[in-house]
């Protein structure tokens, strides 16, 4: 589906009825990544999938792009759609930040938070200079590049093995990420704020979702999340590394439904 807002166009798929449920996809991703769950998910909430600006069919803006940018999109969405009681907001990774600016700008509209394969604190410096590397590359060589230099860190190895059909999949959707939406991207989580502090002042419930061998993710920041958010659950989905969405539907979409099912019934 697609709906222009200011003048942009923006993709999203919307299935089911009830709670909303905000699914946010990582970089450099799409709202394909979350087929598994608006499939498995939508008899048990209004699950709402977009493209983040600049991928999968949404169109990029020319003009600074910060990781507020992207939560205000989701809010405009959300008006475009006639959301305006709270929803649960699922990021994932990069999506993960973006939920966080969410929940900072806009946390009347927050029932719940999920935080799958994804951190609170900000890139390091190390990390900072490493963005400017990506953005140099995507500049130089395109999304083929990038794609190329995701690939081996998103699947666990048993994925990776045994499903040659989702390594093609992930790989096609991130080849088809627009050159101007990686770079706006990259740029956007180099300079992303720490949102440990978010977390800390947020008393509704959190689940998080991390991959047993996401090595982008390290448990430690799992922990750190967990740490601060007072009503959290932090469960670690086996056989999974960074998209865990993916490779573990069925485990990741049990998690969300029993963290959905209190929620629904305030709701
Ligand atoms: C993502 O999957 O969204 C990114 O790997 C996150 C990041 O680079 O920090």
């Amino acid at each position: 589906m697609q709906t222009t807002i200011m003048g942009r166009v923006v993709a999203y798929d919307e299935r089911g009825s009830g709670i909303p449920l905000v699914l946010i996809h990582g970089f450099p991703l799409n709202r394909m990544i979350w087929e598994a769950q608006w499939e498995g998910l939508a008899d048990t909430a209004r699950v709402i999938a977009p493209d983040l600006r600049g991928f999968g069919e949404s169109e990029m803006v020319a003009g600074a792009t910060d990781i507020a940018t992207y939560a205000d999109d989701i809010r405009e969405l959300l008006d475009a759609l006639g959301v305006r009681q709270p929803a649960v907001i699922v990021g994932h990774s990069m999506g993960g930040y973006v939920a966080l600016a969410y929940l900072r700008r806009y946390p009347e509209h927050v029932a719940g938070l999920v935080l799958a394969n994804t951190k609170a604190t900000p890139d390091s410096i190390e990390g900072k200079a490493g963005r400017d590397k990506n953005i140099a590359l995507a500049r130089d060589k395109g999304a083929g590049a990038i794609a190329e230099a995701m690939l081996p860190k998103l699947l666990a190895p048993n994925t990776a093995a045994s499903k040659p059909g989702l390594v093609e999949q992930v790989n096609r959707i991130m080849q088809s990420a627009s050159v101007p939406g990686i770079i706006a991207a990259l740029g956007a989580m180099r300079d992303r704020p720490d949102s440990t502090g978010t977390l800390l002042e947020f008393s509704e419930p959190v689940l998080i979702l991390a991959g047993a061998e996401d090595p982008l993710m390290p448990m430690a920041e799992q922990e750190n999340m967990k740490e601060a958010a007072r009503n959290s659950t932090l469960i670690v989905i086996p056989d999974s590394a960074h998209l865990s969405p993916m490779e573990q539907p069925d485990a990741f979409n049990r998690a969300v439904r029993e963290f959905l099912a209190p929620l629904k019934n305030q709701y």
